[in-house]
């Protein structure tokens, strides 16, 4: 049976162990922690046989198929580049890393040694961001005429000032857009294909003084010639609200990916009304243990990562769309002059 590791004990781990919990042919066998207090407190309290503060003695198991990475964003590159070294299949949480280079690197190398290599992109896998891809493929919105994309999050300074990481431009590489609002443009991407920045605009406001990077982006962009604007923030009052609204010649859906994922407007034509209110009256999954607008899909995206380890068969998340999503991070920062 393969066996997984969780490196990275923190916010976003319990979503891993969920995932790999839920499938019957993988094995979570190693909890590691550059803090080794936290590493053997997170194995025990999720029963994960091993445990260890050093990811070399958890890279030398020669039996160990894949590891998730889940630190600061600026270690993404240097641990998954010696995880497939090591000959592990990586899943590595959002962003892939924080450069363009870092990221066609890995992907080389994962493709030229035959390994797995995902992003974190769980919202990709979210029922209501799959129904309203097939709208799109299906026609039911016509031509896209504009689409809004934000994120509305509020964040207290304590967020940033514990951690050793977050707020800093070296750690986090940006905030409000790198961090939080990497869902809502990942997720736009997905359905309106590439897309270029035209003018973006970054802002340090509401956590000015607690934080060197941006609280607050807005940006103009263009999917082919269809215009894309994107407004992300973390110094709202809101906790967490992320709503996509796409505006077709033949109707217009509009809704949130957040736990559970919501359709507020679907109109234009009775075929996607009647689609909508299939996607309203789905069964929603409790949300796993954890902070709950996570979501559930870490589950879907850990399945379709166990099956291409098993299978080799091709991901949603792929090490491309988190190639990508590098590439766009990189300009909408350039493009505010917040590189
Ligand atoms: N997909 C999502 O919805 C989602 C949600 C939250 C966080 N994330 C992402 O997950 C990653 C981690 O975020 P978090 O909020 O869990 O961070 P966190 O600060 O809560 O936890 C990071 C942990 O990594 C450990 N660590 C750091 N360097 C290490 C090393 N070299 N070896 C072993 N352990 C090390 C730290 O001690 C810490 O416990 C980030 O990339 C973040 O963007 C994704």
């Amino acid at each position: 049976m393969p066996t997984h590791a969780i490196i990275g004990c923190g916010r976003v781990a319990p979503n891993h162990v969920d995932g790999f919990r839920a499938l019957d042919d993988y094995d979570l066998t190693w909890a590691c922690d550059r803090d080794a207090v936290l590493a053997k407190e997170f194995s025990a309290e999720h029963g994960i046989a091993r445990w260890s503060s050093s990811v070399d003695e958890v890279l030398g198991d020669a039996e160990l198929t894949s590891v998730s990475i889940a630190v600061d964003h600026a270690q993404h590159a240097e641990l998954a580049e010696r995880a497939l070294l090591a000959d592990k299949h990586v899943l590595v949480e959002k962003p892939l890393c924080l450069s363009v280079s870092d990221a066609k690197r890995l992907a080389e190398l994962a493709a030229a040694r035959g390994l797995v290599l995902s992003a974190v992109s769980q919202h990709r896998y979210d029922p209501v961001v799959l129904a309203v891809r097939e709208w799109l493929r299906d026609g039911l919105l016509g031509r896209l005429l504009y689409v809004r994309a934000s994120l509305e999050a509020s964040r207290e300074p304590e967020y940033y000032t514990e951690s050793y990481w977050r707020g800093t431009r070296a750690g986090e590489g940006g905030s409000a857009l790198i961090n939080q609002g990497y869902h809502c443009l990942d997720v736009t991407r997905l359905l309106c294909g590439e897309l270029e920045v035209r003018a973006a605009v970054a802002n340090t406001t509401a956590l000015a003084g607690t934080i060197e990077t941006e609280d607050t982006l807005a940006a103009l962009l263009v999917a082919g010639d269809t215009p894309v604007s994107l407004h992300v923030t973390v110094g709202s009052t809101t906790q967490w609200r992320t709503r996509i609204e796409l505006v077709g010649d033949r109707g217009t859906a509009s809704f949130d990916i957040d736990h559970p994922g919501a359709v507020h407007r679907a109109s234009g034509n009775a075929e996607l009304e009647r689609r909508a209110e299939a996607v309203r009256n789905r069964e929603v999954e409790p949300p796993p243990p954890g902070i709950g607008y996570y979501g559930v899909s870490h589950r879907r995206q850990i399945a379709d990562f166990a099956a291409a380890v098993r299978d080799g068969t091709p991901m949603a998340a792929s090490a491309e769309a988190g190639v990508g999503m590098v590439r766009l991070l990189t300009a909408l920062y350039a493009a505010a002059g917040a590189a």
